[in-house]
């Protein structure tokens, strides 16, 4: 059986990674790996190979940056092509990417069979460019591979057989267990002992001035109490450099690499975010978060996890921070199934195909 899967940008990466492995034990598997090139910065990409010690890959696109319609189209053209000469059995797509939809897009005209992991996940918030991105990529696989019951009845509602749909937990957890062990070991030095973590890139919140500049405000005000940690994403930089922001104040960083970024979390008295993946993390490591966004497609992470969602709300997002540095942040629970095997039971499952 031959497995293509496609990855493109950062949060794909630890996404594929426990897959890729799991499949890798099988000798009756062969496997291609095709990259986007959507993230083509070293920090934004290679490091997280390296790191997650996923194959270089057979193909690169190299399609880069651009409007979401050149992007998405760009992957296709580029794409296609290799769909038609290597002739994989099943396509894997991970996340909600613009290469995530536009690589299921390539194949179901194609006929070729997808299967999209982290399946099921929404925010009902159409304005988001990754909701658009989960609904048609949903509406086109053939195999969903979900990560929580939430993702399950989402699917369901939508009309999508249950027959197509496998609850296989979260395979972002499964790296995260698999590198933890090197991120407690991890030091850095010259670095507050007590600290918020933040990272911030959603088109939402950094590409309209007035509420980057409300955003940054609070944080600078969160600063005068606990020193704020802020991995800068290049679309972030970019904003902040262009409405003239002043940042100079807070522990301004690069991105950083995988384990270096988790190490910071495990440690952190509170992350503030606006990524997905890192709200489901933070409920894992039991950490604080809040979540500055107004709706999230993980609402298990609330539910069940640390997570609190706070909108872009400055007074919200102070009120539950003062409570979470008086030491009173709410208790989460991991939920089941984010146990570091859903790569194992992805495998499982496209391996049974075959008998
Ligand atoms: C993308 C994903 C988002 C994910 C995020 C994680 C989509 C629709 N969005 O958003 O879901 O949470 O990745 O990072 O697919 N840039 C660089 N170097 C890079 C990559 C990007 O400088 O390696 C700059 C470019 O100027 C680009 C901008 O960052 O225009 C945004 O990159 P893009 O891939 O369009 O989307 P992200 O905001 O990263």
């Amino acid at each position: 059986m031959h497995i293509l899967h496609v990855v493109g940008a950062r949060p794909n990466f630890m996404k594929a990674a426990p897959v890729l492995r799991a499949l890798g034990k099988s000798p009756a598997v062969e496997q291609t790996l095709v990259h986007t090139g959507q993230h083509y910065d070293g920090n934004m990409s290679d490091v997280f190979f390296s790191q997650l010690e996923i194959p270089a890959p057979d193909v690169n696109l190299g399609v880069g940056s651009g409007s979401h319609a050149r992007q998405t189209a760009e992957i296709m053209s580029r794409f296609e092509p290799i769909v038609l000469e290597r002739r994989p059995d099943v396509v894997l797509v991970y996340g909600d990417v613009n290469s995530t939809v536009a690589a299921a897009l390539v194949c179901a005209k194609l006929g070729v069979r997808v299967g999209h992991v982290e399946a099921g996940l929404r925010s009902f918030d159409w304005s988001m460019p990754e909701e658009i991105n989960r609904v048609v990529t949903d509406r086109l696989a053939d195999f969903l591979f979900t990560p929580s019951e939430d993702g399950d009845m989402n699917l369901e509602r939508e009309g999508i057989p249950a027959k197509k749909i496998y609850r296989v937990g979260n395979v972002m957890i499964d790296s995260l267990v698999r590198l933890l062990p090197a991120a407690t070991r991890y030091q850095k030095n010259g670095f507050p002992e007590r600290y918020a973590l933040v990272t911030l890139h959603r088109p939402s919140n950094v590409d309209d001035s007035q509420t980057l500049k409300g955003i940054l405000e609070s944080l600078l005000e969160i600063n005068e109490k606990l020193d704020v940690v802020f991995p800068v994403h290049p679309r972030t930089r970019q904003r902040v450099s262009e409405f003239g922001l002043k940042v100079e104040k807070l522990h301004i960083l690069e991105p950083l690499p995988y384990i270096e970024f988790l190490a910071l979390q495990c440690r952190a008295v509170v992350v503030i975010t606006d990524s997905g993946g890192i709200q489901e993390e933070t409920t894992y490591l039991g950490v604080p978060c809040l979540t500055l966004r107004n709706n999230t497609e993980r609402p298990v992470t609330v539910s069940l996890g640390t997570n609190i969602v706070v909108g872009n709300d400055g007074e919200h997002l102070s009120s539950e921070l003062s409570r979470i540095v008086e030491g009173k942040a709410k208790k989460g629970t991991i939920p089941p199934l984010w146990d570091g095997h859903a790569g194992e039971r992805i495998a499982d499952v496209l391996q049974s195909l075959q008998s």
